[in-house]
């Protein structure tokens, strides 16, 4: 065999087919773009934005199936399964939501626009979507317990509960996820720790924690992301690791200057995929599924976050989506 001959080679999700689900995340308009890399290299699919709120339910009497439909055929047609992102979350939220007939919306009202919307997403995707993360990003990231939501004001804190409840009702089978990010840092940590355990104390349907990974070639600590995995798997709940990237920049660092990225990123980048890997296996009785956040480096969200308009490298293939030595760095698991 010629060196590098790819048909040889295993491809990513086949690498790890005895760990855990390798994902990507992709919306439809660049699924055929894509395909190649995904057919081969990836076994999961979360739709980047197709299940949000304002894409498939923008009005009230309105559903837009279009893209999530594509997605999960798509999937379902090449074997791969779906994760379902993201049912309840304070952001993309079409305006109607809280402002039916322009006057506040009450609790009640609100209640059953939440469990109409849950409920038709679910239900139209049972058998086919069987992980959801519910509830996204609620919890808060200073002072306080909860995020302050408009969803937590009209409806008060019993929301996250009775959005895992409409879940489990609507597809009973289906795997319940709240999924959040920040959790390495210890006060997170914490209120997501208790999030989880008052609900399973309370019987409230969740299966598992989302940690969703958007880090850099500079944080966090390794330390840190072992010891959030650890904490979680004490709730008996399962893990997945559901937004992963490793930006090239600090996130302070505001540079907009660069059109490549430099060879000490890219190292460092490396070196940081290949560890954070390395803990991934090491809890892989825990750890189902570890999806990253795009594809290739062509386009990635952090080209518009946290600095607008920025070029960002976080993924392990580039730009002309080709294989990053990145990518040879995961996949060997000697
Ligand atoms: C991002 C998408 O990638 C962007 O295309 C969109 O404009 C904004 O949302 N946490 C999440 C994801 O849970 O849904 C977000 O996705 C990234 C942060």
């Amino acid at each position: 065999m010629k060196t590098g001959q790819r048909s040889e080679l295993k491809s990513l999700c086949e690498q790890y087919s005895k760990f855990f689900y390798i994902g990507a995340a992709v919306d439809c308009d660049r699924m055929d773009h894509y395909k190649a890399i995904i057919d081969r290299h990836f076994n999961s699919i979360t739709p980047e934005n197709s299940m949000k709120f304002n894409v498939i339910h923008p009005e009230a009497d309105e559903f837009d199936w279009q893209g999530a439909d594509a997605i999960v055929s798509y999937a379902l047609n090449s074997g791969k399964i779906v994760r379902g992102h993201t049912l309840l979350w304070h952001q993309q939220l079409p305006n109607w939501v809280f402002s039916s007939e322009n006057h506040p919306i009450c609790r009640e009202s609100l209640l059953r626009i939440m469990e109409k919307h849950i409920c038709e997403i679910v239900s139209r995707y049972k058998g086919k979507v069987n992980i959801w993360d519910v509830v996204n990003e609620a919890l808060s990231d200073d002072i306080g317990f909860f995020r302050s939501t408009s969803w937590l004001d009209v409806i008060g804190e019993d929301y996250i509960k009775k959005a895992f409840c409409f879940a489990r009702e609507a597809n009973p089978d289906a795997k319940l996820f709240y999924n959040d990010f920040n959790g390495n840092k210890k006060d997170k940590q914490d209120r997501i720790f208790e999030l989880i355990r008052g609900m399973k104390k309370e019987n409230v349907p969740v299966d598992g924690v989302g940690i969703q990974a958007h880090y850099n070639i500079f944080y966090p600590e390794l330390d840190d992301i072992k010891r959030e995995i650890e904490r979680y798997s004490k709730l008996g709940v399962r893990i997945h690791i559901t937004e992963l990237d490793i930006s090239v920049f600090d996130f302070s660092d505001g540079r907009k200057d660069m059109i490549i990225p430099s060879y000490e990123q890219l190292q460092r980048q490396e070196e940081m995929y290949y560890r954070i890997f390395e803990i991934y296996r090491q809890y892989n009785d825990v750890i189902d599924n570890v999806t990253l956040w795009g594809v290739a480096d062509d386009y990635t969200w952090l080209d518009n976050y946290p600095v607008s308009g920025r070029k960002d490298w976080p993924l392990l293939f580039d730009e002309q989506l080709k294989a990053k030595n990145v990518l040879n760095r995961v996949m060997d698991i000697r």
